[in-house]
């Protein structure tokens, strides 16, 4: 059994993508894209017209489900459907990598069940009459890997290979496939449009991705290389590079939405230029109203430092500078709690009274005035009756490679709309009730439309029973050990 926390990392930092890495990427646009049209004819002509122009900018709708809570499901993941006949795909929605990938036929090592209450599907090319390999002397190919490959021969796949930050890994061959998307039409209204997408096909997955505890077909990644569903997407006119997620951290689920955002209007910080995540300026960080003193090098960007906002990842991550003083500023308040460790990794303490209360909030200020507050109730995650734990994480505890990132992940991310505006080069948020509606704006047409939260799955799982039930034990034996 497996007994590991389905926590941590999630797809986190993408480290390597040996085929597939950010070189110059130039897509070739075979297939035209078309809506099933249920469109008024005045739309109609104005797509019609857009089309013409080369753009047809539209407002496209994600299904979510999952959670951030570590005791939990830990990750939020979003169902697509792809091929012909469609069929449903359950991938992990991740703004830390770069290509989507699912679990394939003949893959080695793939989970087949998974404890998130979702059936699990291997994706199989020759099931899918729309479904085509992408061999290595393909534009896609070619262009990810900086120019032609040395060894490729005609009919050779072209491979990839993703290591995440975690040390989980997956690996295979890119193919290219219908993949239906719900186009916004209406007021929590959609309809299905397909467009041809190349993805990977994993048929080989080490790490956590073989477990079946938090198993999923595989993952969204919605990076900025030209590789991205969101930048195919973009070359051919489709949207434009613009989203926003709302993660619910109450119910589970949320928002996710592709195009123009109209509402809620949020305030944003810039994107670090040529970073390979999204990377912005943190500033300060204050713990219930006092403004944390730390060297100042802790705020500076490049590879080996700087904050990163990541979906793929359930928690946060603090460089050790920032991390032990501000751990220290919370507890200050709690002189007399008894803290104890879970998993080698989770600080907790028993607790019976609303943590609101009894602890800081926290604000993390970024360039341009953006500020993130964090209550304790999104810091702190709840294992049982009266016992908390800090997500909060330390991250030289966490990195082997010796960085000093600033992972800011679901932990933080949850309850707002975190608004990726590509085209602007910013990113941005505002506190949002995750389970109400958002305004898109379908830029063919002008229309305003809201989208809805969805909550797919069950979150509340076996597995999230079983791993609730070990940490109970585990903290009461633990407890009383102390
Ligand atoms: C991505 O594609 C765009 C437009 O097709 C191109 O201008 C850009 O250089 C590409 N970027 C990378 C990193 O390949
Ligand atoms: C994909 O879209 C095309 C054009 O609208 C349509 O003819 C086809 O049936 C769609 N494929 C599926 C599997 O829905
Ligand atoms: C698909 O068909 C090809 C050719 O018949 C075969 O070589 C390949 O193994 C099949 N792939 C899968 C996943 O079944
Ligand atoms: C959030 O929105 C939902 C749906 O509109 C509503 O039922 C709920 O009361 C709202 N929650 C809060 C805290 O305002």
């Amino acid at each position: 059994m497996d007994l590991r926390l389905s926590v941590v990392v999630g797809a986190a930092i993408l480290l390597r993508l040996v085929s597939g890495s950010s070189g110059n990427l130039v897509f070739e646009v075979q297939n035209k894209f078309k809506f099933n049209g249920r469109d008024s004819s005045l739309s109609e002509l104005r797509s019609h017209d857009a089309r013409r122009h080369g753009r047809l900018l539209s407002a496209i709708n994600l299904q979510l489900g999952g959670n951030g809570n570590p005791s939990e499901t830990g990750l939020y993941f979003a169902r697509i459907s792809i091929g012909t006949p469609p069929k449903d795909y359950y991938v992990q929605v991740d703004t830390g990598s770069d290509i989507l990938w699912v679990n394939c036929a003949g893959c080695s090592k793939c989970p087949v069940k998974s404890d998130l209450g979702i059936k699990l599907t291997l994706y199989n090319v020759n099931e899918s009459s729309t479904g085509d390999m992408v061999t290595c002397d393909q534009d896609f190919c070619t262009s990810t890997d900086n120019g032609p490959l040395p060894n490729c021969k005609p009919n050779l796949l072209c491979q990839y290979n993703v290591a995440y930050g975690d040390g989980s890994s997956t690996s295979g061959y890119f193919v290219k496939d219908s993949v239906h998307l719900d186009r916004v039409t209406g007021n929590l209204q959609s309809s299905t449009s397909n467009r041809s997408i190349v993805f990977g096909c994993g048929n080989k997955q080490s790490g956590e991705f073989d477990s079946s505890s938090a198993a999923l077909d595989g993952i969204l990644g919605f990076g900025q290389a030209n590789s991205s569903v969101l930048s195919q997407l973009a070359t051919s006119g489709i949207v434009k590079k613009i989203f926003a997620h709302c993660l619910d951290g109450k119910k589970g689920g949320g928002i996710f939405a592709i195009g123009d955002i109209m509402q809620p209007e949020v305030k944003t910080t810039p994107l670090v230029p040529n970073q390979p995540h999204y990377n912005v300026v943190m500033k300060a960080v204050e713990v219930g109203g006092d403004v944390l003193q730390l060297p100042t090098d802790v705020f500076d960007t490049g590879t080996q430092r700087g904050t990163i906002i990541d979906s793929g990842t359930t928690l946060a991550y603090l460089p050790e500078e920032v991390y032990d003083p501000m751990l220290k500023k919370i507890l200050d308040k709690q002189p007399q709690l008894k803290l104890y460790t879970v998993e080698e990794q989770f600080t907790c303490f028993k607790y019976l009274e609303s943590v609101d209360d009894a602890f800081p909030e926290v604000t993390f200020h970024f360039e341009g005035s953006l500020t993130m507050k964090v209550y304790p109730h999104e810091y702190l995650f709840k294992i049982s009756e009266d016992a908390w734990c800090f997500g909060w994480q330390s991250s030289g505890l966490q990195s082997k490679d010796g960085k000093d990132t600033t992972l800011l992940g679901d932990l933080v991310l949850s309850n707002k709309l975190v608004l990726y505006d590509l085209e602007n080069q910013a990113i941005g948020w505002t506190e949002y009730n995750c389970s109400s509606t958002i305004t898109v704006k379908d830029s063919t047409t002008g229309a305003m439309y809201r989208v809805g939260a969805y909550d797919i799955g069950s979150t509340s799982t076996l597995i999230a029973r079983r791993i609730l039930m070990f940490l109970l034990l585990f903290a009461s034996m633990l407890h009383a050990l102390l």
